[in-house]
């Protein structure tokens, strides 16, 4: 069986994905709560999160170079990166205490100095596609070599609305924010080419105006 897939996202009342400073305590401690072996994350995600909460990136240490020894009931963080975008930047996101580590998935056509560079670095990556990763595939090895059989997607449209397209997601959490972003909106679902029904299996409201909703196909 495929592993299970959560799309969770933070968006404004009119879904915008950003343009907005999101409720960040609450939407960890959402994510958390799903006790996920993975978090699967795109390569435009990583980049934005470094800009906004990032002070530039810091040069690698020693201690870069190695896996680290955290607790394995952490989360792994999945990094899409066919293109190797993300070359001299991924130590930002293993040095984070809450991440097991980095496994990487690429394709065929992921230039060859990105392997040696991942080599070099102890990361774990998987070959999945030839031009971009194939995304089925990708989460099955996930599964056989990691033993990851619940994945949550806290990133942006494009990834989440290509697993949505593929009937990859199991379930959608969405914490609403109670304001308007307006003409600088990101649609969360814009790019999704057919109808898909979801059913409401919880609705929670904060404090803050927030409210969590939470459907499954
Ligand atoms: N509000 C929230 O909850 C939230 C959460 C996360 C992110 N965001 C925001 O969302 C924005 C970033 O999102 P985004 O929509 O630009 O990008 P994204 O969701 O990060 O998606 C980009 C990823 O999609 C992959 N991809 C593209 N085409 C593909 C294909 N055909 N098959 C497989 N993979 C494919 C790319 O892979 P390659 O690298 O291999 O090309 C890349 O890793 C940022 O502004 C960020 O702040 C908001």
């Amino acid at each position: 069986m495929m592993p299970e897939l959560i799309i969770h996202n933070s968006i404004s009342l009119d879904g915008s994905l950003t343009g907005f400073m999101p409720d960040m305590a609450l939407h960890y401690k959402i994510a958390g709560d799903y006790k996920s072996d993975a978090h699967l994350i795109g390569s435009n995600t990583i980049i934005a999160g470094n800009e906004m909460f990032g002070d530039g990136i810091p040069a690698e240490e020693p201690s870069d170079f190695n896996q680290p020894e955290r607790n394995p009931a952490l989360p792994w963080w999945v990094i899409v990166d066919s293109g190797g975008r993300l070359k001299g930047m991924l130590h930002t996101c293993r040095r984070f205490e809450f991440c097991r580590d980095v496994i990487v998935l690429l394709s065929e056509s992921t230039p060859a100095e990105y392997f040696g560079h991942l080599r070099d670095r102890n990361y774990n990556f998987i070959i999945a596609g030839k031009e971009k990763v194939d995304l089925n595939m990708a989460t099955d090895r996930l599964k056989e070599n990691f033993g990851i059989s619940r994945i949550l997607t806290d990133t942006g449209r494009i990834l989440g609305n290509i697993l949505i397209n593929a009937g990859m997601v199991d379930e959608i959490s969405l914490l609403v924010h109670p304001l308007i972003v307006g003409e600088k909106c990101y649609p969360m679902f814009s790019d999704i080419n057919k109808n898909t029904e979801f059913k409401l299996v919880k609705s929670e409201k904060f404090d803050n105006g927030c409210v969590w909703n939470v459907y499954r196909l």
